[in-house]
């Protein structure tokens, strides 16, 4: 492995599963220190203990405040700052618009809009604080979905909550770049990648059939792997990517294309 994030400390929520997982793993074998932040406490220490000294596991809410508050002063006093910021920590139900009670709506809204928000807002302060302190650059990567950038009948809230994060990631950017901090912001938008998101069509279809009807729907014929994403989150997340800020990368099989 190289060292495209050597010296960087990294805060990789809804690290203990599927995409947040194999970044954080990513991330230590490029030489970065990563609190890894799920709610699933005995899954995340265990991802954490797995990478050894360069891994924390820190239990996160991503819909508290406080727990952002705390999670990043966590990250802060283990490892001496915070350069990077990974949302990842996601839940992505069906439901039509006729079938969505508000109170699912607004779950949905609470951990992929609201939790990517709280994210940006409160590490923005520690990322420039970092920066000013030992001159090195700073990111943040939202992940979306292609469900932000495309419709279906039966994602009513997991679209209008990914579609937010889309633009709340623009945003960030623009302000992060008006005010001089040295803070990228991008997102990134996969489509069917085989983690444990995916077990409602596992529940539905059983785990072959489930992943070969999905993959059908995209052009290149199968659903993505983890690491396939994780390698564009590395891209951005390290200062390969300094001129890139406010842009979407999309890791679909060419499904948006169609
Ligand atoms: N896998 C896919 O097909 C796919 C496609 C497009 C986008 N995404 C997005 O990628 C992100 C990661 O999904 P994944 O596929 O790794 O799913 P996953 O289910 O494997 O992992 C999600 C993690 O988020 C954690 N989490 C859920 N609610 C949380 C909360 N309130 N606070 C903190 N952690 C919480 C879960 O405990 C879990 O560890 C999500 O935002 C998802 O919407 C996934």
């Amino acid at each position: 492995m190289s060292s495209r994030l050597a010296g960087k400390v990294a805060l990789v929520t809804g690290g203990a599963s599927g995409l947040g997982q194999a970044t954080a793993r990513l991330f230590v074998a490029e030489g970065a220190r990563v609190a890894v932040t799920d709610i699933d406490e005995p899954a995340g220490a265990a991802v954490a203990k797995s990478l050894g000294p360069s891994a924390t596991f820190i239990r996160h809410d991503v819909t508290s405040e406080a727990d952002w508050q705390a999670a990043i002063e966590a990250t802060v006093a283990a490892f001496g700052g915070l350069h990077i910021l990974v949302n990842s920590a996601g839940i992505g139900p069906f439901g039509n618009i006729e079938e969505t009670s508000f109170a699912d709506w607004r779950r949905v809204h609470a951990v992929d809009l609201d939790g990517v928000f709280l994210g940006c807002k409160w590490a923005l302060p520690a990322m420039a604080r970092t920066c000013a302190g030992d001159g090195r650059k700073a990111a943040i990567v939202n992940i979306s979905s292609v469900a932000g950038i495309i419709a279906g009948h039966n994602l009513v809230a997991y679209n209008s909550a990914k579609a937010g994060v889309r633009h709340l990631t623009k945003s960030v950017a623009l302000h992060c770049a008006r005010q001089g901090y040295p803070i990228r912001c991008n997102s990134v938008h996969p489509a069917f990648i085989d983690t444990p998101i995916l077990d409602i069509h596992r529940a539905r279809f059983g785990n072959e059939r489930a992943l070969e009807k999905l993959g059908r729907q995209i052009p290149m014929g199968r659903v993505g792997q983890p690491e396939e994403v994780a390698y564009g989150i590395l891209y951005l997340a390290s200062d390969e990517a300094s001129f890139t800020t406010a842009s979407e990368l999309v890791i679909d099989g060419g499904i948006t294309a169609m």
